[in-house]
């Protein structure tokens, strides 16, 4: 089994010259647009998108028709789209590579989205660290203002829609859906207690759809052979296509779109080259860092986000596939991913914002040679309190999803590595007169003043 390319073909059939204008005329762009401009918006979302069965490509995997229907028929009160072009979680890197690759795709989709959800305002909330990406979202953006695509009364519909590209500034939180919204306000980007969800009260308290970069870049392709068809590829309830990232220790990294229901075995062997040098797989972390681990003896359970929740006890996530062979020790890969979130966590939430610093400060030293035979049991006390139960990730005493993705990285060791850590480190005995080493603080990039600067 190969790719199928959808979202990805333009990009990797003119990689030279995907993202002009020039380039997506010439390759059907803007048609599909033409088509929903024909259709009643309801026809749009229940025809074309529900048919297909599109599910969010942001992580949650939430059917993207549903999410819009909640936004109901007041249309007389504000609504608005934000694109969540964010892209933060660890080793995930497929937006950023359609931004760049294709923004007028991603345009596009948003004009539809937004004909069907009928709003007049869409925002791209685009991490500031991807300048490339958002300076050809501006341009492709302009353009579209140029062409008629944009503005007021779209091509004669009688459609209006102005959308705005906001930078962020680079921070995992921004991508939670409320952490953005808080965000595009001007606040810090925390996240708000739902319910109310945003479709009820999202940006400026009014009712709001976020999606995900590949959710809507995937429209155009729907309206363009229709939302059966799309339904028709995938296995299960996980339809269509999705762009995964293969990262780590396997001999071609990169983002490849395959169809779902793929196995793990093909994607990361056949379509990336199996694991580097030849070594054996030690252990894989299937949809980004937030997702708990899965072993080699997974390899054969297909892509299916239902399959991987429900069977697995874990889930596709954001589509980022992290691979370690068997030089790598668990525990290492455990304490760098916990200090990501720790280092991450906006402090809103207590169990979050101490449970992240106390359990990377226990992995720190256990990945350091200095870890304490009840160091295991105290990770998984210190986690029950953030997951009560330690049904990470689907569970939580916290108000956005970054806490459960701290207790991830720690059920996994539990899980699948807690004979070898008892192995190393002895059953709970405390080894006299041993101090563990002292644990770095302050930021991961060391920061430098000149001599004088502040007082
Ligand atoms: C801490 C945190 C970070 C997130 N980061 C992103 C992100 O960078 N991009 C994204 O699309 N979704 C991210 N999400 C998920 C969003 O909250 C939201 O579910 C998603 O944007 C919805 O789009 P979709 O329905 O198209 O998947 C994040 C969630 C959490 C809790």
């Amino acid at each position: 089994m190969g790719e199928t390319r959808i979202v990805t073909k333009r990009l990797r059939d003119h990689p030279d010259d995907s993202w002009t204008l020039e380039r997506y005329l010439a390759t059907g762009g803007y048609q599909s647009l033409s088509k929903a401009l024909q259709m009643a918006p309801a026809e749009i979302r229940e025809e074309q998108v529900k048919a297909s069965g599109l599910r969010g490509r942001g992580g949650a995997g939430f059917p993207a028709a549903t999410k819009w229907s909640f936004l109901g028929d007041d249309v007389d009160q504000p609504r608005y789209l934000a694109c969540n072009a964010d892209e933060g979680e660890p080793s995930t890197f497929k937006d950023h590579m359609l931004i760049e690759g294709d923004p007028h795709q991603l345009v596009e989709g948003i004009v539809i989205a937004a004909r069907s959800i009928q709003t007049r305002n869409a925002f791209i909330y685009i991490r500031g660290e991807f300048a490339l990406g958002a300076d050809r979202l501006d341009q492709a953006v302009r353009e579209a203002y140029e062409q008629g695509w944009l503005g007021t009364n779209i091509k004669g519909s009688g459609m209006d829609l102005d959308v705005v590209v906001h930078r962020g500034a680079g921070a995992y939180i921004a991508g939670d859906e409320t952490g953005l919204l808080s965000s595009l306000e001007g606040e810090r980007a925390m996240p708000r207690v739902k319910p109310p969800f945003p479709a009820a009260e999202g940006l400026y308290a009014c009712p709001t759809v976020v999606n995900n970069v590949e959710t809507l870049s995937t429209l155009p392709a729907i309206i363009d052979k229709g939302g059966e068809w799309y339904g028709s590829l995938g296995v299960g309830k996980s339809t269509g296509t999705r762009v995964f990232s293969v990262s780590g220790h396997v001999e071609r990294p990169g983002n490849y779109e395959v169809e779902l229901g793929m196995t793990f075995r093909e994607l990361i062997y056949d379509l990336a080259g199996g694991i580097s040098g030849g070594r054996d797989l030690k252990f894989f972390i299937p949809g980004g860092a937030s997702s708990p681990w899965l072993m080699p003896s997974h390899l054969d359970v297909p892509l299916d986000m239902d399959v991987v929740q429900n069977d697995y006890k874990s889930m596709l996530g954001s589509g980022a596939i992290m691979v370690y062979d068997e030089t790598v020790d668990p525990l290492l890969v455990a304490w760098r991913l916990v200090k990501f979130f720790a280092h991450e966590s906006c402090g809103k939430c207590t169990p979050c914002r101490e449970g992240s610093g106390w359990l990377e400060k226990i992995l720190y030293r256990m990945s350091h040679g200095q870890g304490r035979a009840e160091d295991m049991d105290l990770l998984l006390d210190v986690s029950d309190n953030i997951v009560p139960g330690l049904n990470a990730p689907f569970a939580q005493t916290t108000i956005c999803a970054l806490g459960p993705s701290i207790v991830s990285p720690i059920v996994s060791l539990e899980r699948f590595f807690r004979d070898e850590i008892v192995e190393r480190f002895g059953r709970p005995e405390v080894r006299a007169g041993e101090e563990p080493p002292a644990v770095p603080s302050g930021p991961t990039v060391p920061v430098s003043f000149p001599a004088g600067a502040g007082s």
